[in-house]
């Protein structure tokens, strides 16, 4: 492994004298070379300062990481969440029928199509008005509480596919920040909304809170029957027995589903309310698609291997410390803050599995906004700034607003504009720019392209990135399916709520903010 590391270290060396147009001059298909599709996706990397043999090199680097056989555990469910003691099959939720998954000697597809089924009737019931408010009228709007994990998924699905949405309109709370609730409520009607309290473990206090004041929310408006009004995920059924939810109305899962990877199962049922059931299995069907590339596709065309790869270059070698997600579909404007969640609470960590410190870095940064916004905004750093951010475009051919396809011909347009500006600069237009006007280009990026953004499309999208981070994660030798640093702000967070002596016992910065603030 470390000759590989080594190799790698001196071609990122070597790329810094050339640019990657030079990469272009010199092989006429450099687009067809380092580029690959799946089902209607194409990712282009040929935007990046990788040459053939680097690209072996890289495999090589996962091959060394026994990439396969960690691949093949993941799917199979081995425990490969070592400090939890976890198999992580959200895999599963999306499941192959001709590849059922043992655990514990039980095939847990069966399960989780009954679960599906479960969610299915639920949500029909609710669209077409056979499940029914307290006052026997329909549904028409589902808010659903929850946070992290159980919410960011949804959340952004809901946004991406809202041409799908119908019959019911679906919000989200997560904010602990009363100003969340307190807004998304004021716009609904109680006796027309149900809510669906989501947390795996129904402990988190952002949710609970919420939920205490949705709750009040609807007693307030529709008595003792607000039990018709409310719905819960969780993993916890004895803790959504005793909140007092209907055991009829709780939608269970298994501790083997990450929080951030939940959204497939009944952590998606917000999602399934809102697009349908059919829609709902469209979106799974994309991510089984993306799943069976990472499977069984030959390293040169499996697309989330070489996603991972070139994140690896420009993190490891290249030493480019953020990915910029620049969606060009306004749709996926929250694409990047549940990529944050998945990628950064997946990958920043500084342990190994074996418990040993990691030799260098992990997880990037990642950020990003919807394009063409970010052109008016951040661009400016993106091309003339001092350090090189690597960018990732997402773009589809074409638009859900037939009646404005010459607005989706000049979002095109400047998405391919802005990945040849960052790359090419001023260097051909402009060889003689002042110093101000210049643009040194050789910024690299990729982009992943499809025909529209469809449920399909999304869950292939959602899986890809699933995967990334699990390669990226598996050549650091880390476990991408924990989460331990998010404890610590959340203990001092309780003390300084409830113990009285805790201030004292902190910096005197806390001490002075806290006084201020009182
Ligand atoms: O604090 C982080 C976290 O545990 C995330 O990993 C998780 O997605 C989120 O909180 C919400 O957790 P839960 O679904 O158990 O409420």
């Amino acid at each position: 492994m470390s000759d590989i590391w080594n190799d790698l270290t001196q071609r990122a060396k070597d790329a810094k004298a050339r640019s990657i147009l030079s990469l272009f001059e010199a092989d006429a298909d450099r687009f067809s070379t380092f580029s690959a599709q799946h089902d209607g996706l194409l990712l282009d990397f040929s935007k990046t300062n990788i040459e053939p043999d680097t690209l072996t090199a890289l495999h090589a680097l996962a091959e060394a990481a026994n990439l396969p056989a960690q691949r093949e555990a993941m799917f199979s469910g081995a425990t490969i969440n070592v400090t939890e003691g976890r198999a992580v099959l959200h895999t599963a939720l999306r499941p192959d029928p001709s590849r059922p998954v043992m655990v514990d000697g039980e095939d847990i597809t069966v399960g989780v199509r009954a679960s599906l089924d479960q969610m299915a009737a639920f949500a029909e019931g609710l669209r077409e008005g056979s499940i029914l408010a307290s006052d026997g009228q329909p549904f028409t709007d589902v808010v659903n509480i929850g946070i992290g994990g159980s919410d960011l998924g949804p959340a952004m699905a809901c946004r991406a596919l809202s041409p799908y949405i119908a019959q019911i309109t679906p919000h989200f709370v997560s904010n602990i920040d009363g100003a969340h609730v307190a807004d998304t409520l004021a716009g609904l009607d109680p006796q027309r909304t149900l809510v669906i309290i989501a947390s795996k473990t129904f402990t988190t206090i952002e949710t609970l809170t919420n939920a205490d004041t949705a709750v009040a929310w609807l007693k307030e408006a529709v008595g003792e029957q607000y039990g018709a009004h409310l719905a819960a995920v969780s993993t916890a059924e004895d803790r959504t027995s005793a909140y007092g939810i209907d055991p009829a109305r709780v939608f269970g899962f298994e501790d083997w589903v990450g929080g951030r990877y939940s959204m497939w199962g009944p952590v998606g049922l917000s999602v399934m309310i809102a697009i349908g059931p059919e829609h709902f299995s469209d979106f799974l069907a994309g991510a089984r698609s993306m799943d069976s590339n990472f499977l069984n596709a030959e390293p040169g065309q499996n697309l989330p291997l070489l996603l991972a790869l070139v994140g690896l270059w420009h993190n490891n070698f290249c030493g480019h410390e953020s990915r910029a997600v620049l969606p060009y579909d306004q749709r996926l404007g929250l694409l990047p803050a549940y990529l944050q969640q998945l990628d950064m609470e997946s990958n920043g960590k500084h342990t190994t599995k074996d418990g040993k410190p990691v030799a260098g870095m992990t997880g990037p940064i990642v950020w990003g906004e919807p394009g063409t916004n970010g052109q008016h905004a951040f661009y400016q750093l993106l091309h003339q700034g001092t350090r090189i951010v690597p960018a990732e475009f997402l773009i589809a051919a074409k638009g859900h607003e037939p009646g404005l396809a010459h607005q989706h011909e000049i979002l095109k347009a400047n998405c391919l504009a802005q990945s040849e500006a960052l790359m090419v600069g001023t260097q051909q237009a402009d060889p003689q720019p002042t110093p101000e006007r210049r643009f040194d280009g050789n910024r690299p990026s990729i982009t992943l392209a499809y025909e529209r953004l469809t449920p399909f499309v999304l869950g292939q999208l959602v899986a890809l990135y699933e995967h990334r981070v699990f390669v990226e994660g598996a050549v650091w030798g880390i476990n991408s399916f924990d989460q331990f640093g998010v404890e610590l702000g959340k203990k001092m967070a309780k003390e300084v709520q409830n113990d009285p002596d805790a201030l004292a016992r902190m910096s005197a910065s806390t001490r002075g903010l806290s006084d201020f603030l009182t």
